[in-house]
């Protein structure tokens, strides 16, 4: 059934999340993997034809039971389960793709950014150990506040000698999963069949919809485009909310960070025009860090395909999330290198 619909959603969604081409296999790791969005998104990527080896870390010490159950799939690719922080070199060698969703979720009233404190100094310590132990392997980061998880880990790979501005990315595509799902909501559309780019980043104002780019072409009132944006914007809240303080966003995230490290191991392998929103360094606007539409290649970004032409309400958008933006991005920056 499972894989009837994921199948299903590569022919209506132009392969946006599964393919079943014949690709070369690939390695990959989740860190954070006996979590909420871990387990989940273990399961998607044990599913998925695209990986051989699947290595599951976790500081929780059930990590190995959620390997030896998914294990039991049907399906090719083999797991490991790593449970405490003694095994997470162990966890990490050969790897090619590394996700990381280790860390705190908010609870109701609570920000991205209030998760600073507690995460900071995990996504540090992972990034340490993926420097010393898979250098080349691109890392997807999900552990949240993501605007500032970025920073941390390009300053801990810097000071390795072994960062590479093309394999780090800041995971921002649950944004875009929520974007084609409201705005196919309002018009009635087939939410596998909608595509509007998200850019900027991953915390309230900064995430911005360009719904002006969406494809299909969509129109909306400026009365309708408004609420459209801060729901899109606070839709994370929304969930935080309704599971009334036993956590974030878990299964949309999964589903969403499936949908990206598939679409990085197919660029990986060769296939042409994979295209995702993601949050990396970059030269587009005056913040080193944003997430514009990137052309997914071998060494992770091929090309960024940058901001495309913006509506006049989208500018807005965007001189707004700048400076919210700088500040996120220095305080992660200040945090590594003290
Ligand atoms: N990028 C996004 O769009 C997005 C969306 C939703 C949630 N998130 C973020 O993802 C993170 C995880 O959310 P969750 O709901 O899965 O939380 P969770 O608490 O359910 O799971 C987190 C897991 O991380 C593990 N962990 C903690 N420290 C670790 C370490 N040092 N090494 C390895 N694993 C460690 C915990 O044991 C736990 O199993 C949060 O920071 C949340 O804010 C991001």
């Amino acid at each position: 059934m499972l894989s009837q619909v994921l199948r299903s959603k590569v022919a209506v969604g132009q392969s946006r999340y599964l393919s079943t081409a014949a690709v070369n296999r690939s390695k990959v790791a989740v860190l954070g993997a006996a979590g909420g969005i871990g387990q989940p998104l273990s399961l998607l990527l044990k599913h998925s034809p695209l990986i051989t080896d699947l290595s599951l870390f976790d500081v929780s010490p059930m990590t190995p039971g959620v390997a030896v159950d998914l294990s039991h799939m049907e399906t090719r690719c083999r797991v490991k389960g790593f449970g405490g922080p003694d095994k997470l070199k162990e966890a990490l060698q050969g790897m090619e793709l590394v996700i990381i969703p280790a860390g705190v979720p908010r609870k109701p009233g609570m920000s991205r950014d209030d998760l600073f404190n507690v995460n900071a100094s995990i996504v540090r310590d992972l990034a340490k150990a993926c420097a010393e132990v898979c250098p080349k392997a691109i890392i997807g980061i999900i552990s949240n506040p993501v605007n500032s998880t970025v920073p941390i880990a390009a300053e801990i790979l810097k000071k390795a000698g072994v960062f590479d501005p093309r394999k780090l990315f800041g995971v921002t595509t649950l944004d875009i999963v929520r974007a084609n799902t409201f705005i196919a909501e309002l018009k009635g559309l087939d939410p596998s069949n909608v595509n509007c780019p998200v850019i900027g980043a991953h915390a309230g104002i900064t995430i911005i919809p360009l719904i002006s780019q969406c494809k299909p072409k969509v129109e909306f009132t400026e009365a309708q485009l408004k609420p459209l944006t801060a729901r899109i914007q606070e839709a994370g809240t929304e969930v935080v909310k309704a599971k009334a303080g036993a956590g974030s966003a878990t299964l949309s995230m999964a589903y969403a960070g499936a949908r990206f490290a598939l679409a990085v191991l197919r660029g990986m392998k060769g296939e042409q025009g994979v295209v995702e929103c993601a949050y990396v360094k970059s030269d587009v606007t005056e913040v080193p860090y944003f997430s514009t539409p990137i052309v997914l290649g071998p060494n992770g970004v091929e090309k960024n395909l940058g901001l495309g032409k913006l509506s006049i309400y989208e500018e807005g958008l965007v001189k707004a999330a700048i400076p919210e933006l700088k500040k996120n991005i220095q305080k992660g920056e200040k945090f590594a290198n003290q």
